[in-house]
């Protein structure tokens, strides 16, 4: 094992107990790799055997093309309030639904009209608000995919690397479980984000350093023995965990009323979650669950971390790596894994990756909040922040229906706004007072 450990982060494979051609994940018939497309059993691997290139879950639905597998959508449609509707279209197995596990998933769609007003949009605005997951943040999402895999493949701890968001998920998961947990992140983190992790009951180490130092520190512990046996979400289990955020495609869709939106605002941390989310809108047209019909997609930043959205000004197709100075702690990555596909994929639709300034996040987070009551976390104000700036710049086109993703919630970054918010007066008990400090009608 210890071999084979030193394989995967030599950048190639990882044998494991299970997987292997054996492997039953639902739908799921190999991992490919994204660069040469080469074809490899489903297991516990996250880079190609021939050119390293990041390998992705390949599958073969029922019945595809353009109706789609018989009585999909009803089917969905019948499915419990969770990810696990869409269990036909993702690595898990059949019975998924039936073990134990936090259910994330089907979030509210808010339609934001009064935030549309005030940002001058005429066509139809929404929040995808995936606060409300069992965690607070749509890492459950990928989590309970990994989860599944880790089962199937034999891990015994689950781990991985984070901003913050995923180590909460990943505790809370392998609690459910009934899983080990030892998850890293850089030490200096949101206390909100420490306490949501640490709570769990599992183990959670701060790393002295940023989220890029954490992530180099995990792939030298999956190669070596103090790591064996260990299922790290967004490393060796990646190709399964990122599969999750097709999910917020799903919803999206279905939640309009099975018809793509004509913009989508997505933060960007890894950019994972921007990737699958445009890899889960094209299963839906090419299963006809969706009409087929053109889709932009935007990515967001914080200037404070931006690597991705200056590449894309630039006109470049590598991403630079940068090191982060920002509130928005959860998209903190200096060297995105994913930026080079995102770029791909913001050319492609015609969208774009643009990023705004810490205090316009903080703006843009208490701009939501007083139009819509929905509290965000600081991606959140990173997205609907670049939502305001692509649309004073005529880049957003604001007759159209576009979605903006709030990822995760606000009681987790109360720091970013604390400064700027407060109790409007301090009064003694009566009545003389209260009219004292202006407050009555
Ligand atoms: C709240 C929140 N939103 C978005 C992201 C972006 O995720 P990705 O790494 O898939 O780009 C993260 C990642 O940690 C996050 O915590
Ligand atoms: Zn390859």
């Amino acid at each position: 094992m210890a071999v084979q450990a030193a394989q995967a982060a030599s950048g190639t494979t990882v044998d494991s107990p299970a997987g292997g051609p054996g492997t039953v994940l639902g739908p799921a018939a190999a991992l490919s790799c994204r660069e040469c497309g080469e074809r490899t059993p489903l297991g516990p691997v996250f880079a190609c055997e021939a050119c390293f290139g990041p390998l992705e879950i390949a599958y073969e639905f029922p019945g595809g093309g353009t109706s789609g597998p018989a009585g999909l959508r009803e089917r969905i449609e019948a499915g419990p309030d969770n990810i696990w509707r869409y269990a036909p279209l993702l690595p898990v197995p059949a019975d998924v639904a039936a073990k134990p596990n936090i259910n994330p998933g089907f979030t509210k769609l808010v339609q934001a009209d009064r935030l549309a007003r005030e940002l001058g949009v005429t066509g139809s605005l929404h929040i995808k608000d995936d606060s409300g997951n069992p965690t607070h943040s749509f890492k459950d999402r990928v989590v309970a995919i990994a989860v599944e895999a880790a089962r199937a493949f034999g891990f015994t701890t689950l781990s991985c690397s984070s901003t913050g968001n995923l180590a909460g998920a990943v505790g809370a998961a392998a609690a459910r479980a009934g899983l080990r947990s030892c998850v890293f992140i850089p030490h200096d983190l949101e206390q909100g984000k420490v306490v949501m992790a640490a709570v769990y009951g599992g183990e959670l180490v701060g790393i002295e350093g940023n989220y890029d130092d954490v992530n180099r520190f995990c792939s030298e512990l999956i190669g070596d023995p103090a790591g064996e046996g260990w299922g790290f979400v967004n490393v060796n289990l990646r190709p399964y965990y990122a599969e999750g955020s097709k999910t917020l495609a799903y919803e999206i869709c279905e939640q309009l009323g099975w018809r793509l939106p004509d913009q989508l605002v997505v933060p960007i941390a890894s950019g994972s979650q921007l990737t699958k989310i445009d890899k889960g809108l094209k299963e839906l047209i090419a299963l006809g669950l969706v009409e087929d019909k053109p889709y932009k997609i935007f990515g967001a930043q914080a200037e404070g971390c931006s690597p991705v959205s200056r590449a894309f000004k630039d006109g470049h197709d590598v991403v630079r790596p940068v090191r982060p100075e920002t509130i928005a702690k959860s998209l903190a990555i200096g060297n995105p894994a994913d930026g080079p596909y995102v770029l791909d994929i913001a050319r492609r639709t015609g969208g774009a990756v643009e990023d705004v300034d810490d205090p316009r996040i903080v703006e843009a987070i208490k701009l939501l909040a007083r139009t819509e009551g929905i509290f965000a976390e600081t991606a959140g104000g990173v997205t609907v922040g670049v939502t305001k700036k692509l649309i004073e710049e005529g880049r957003l086109d604001p007759a159209l229906t576009t979605v903006v993703l709030n990822t995760g919630d606000g009681l987790k970054t109360l720091d970013a706004v604390a400064p700027t918010t407060g109790m409007s007066a301090v009064i003694r008990p009566n009545l003389d007072s209260f009219r004292e400090a202006g407050l009555a009608s």
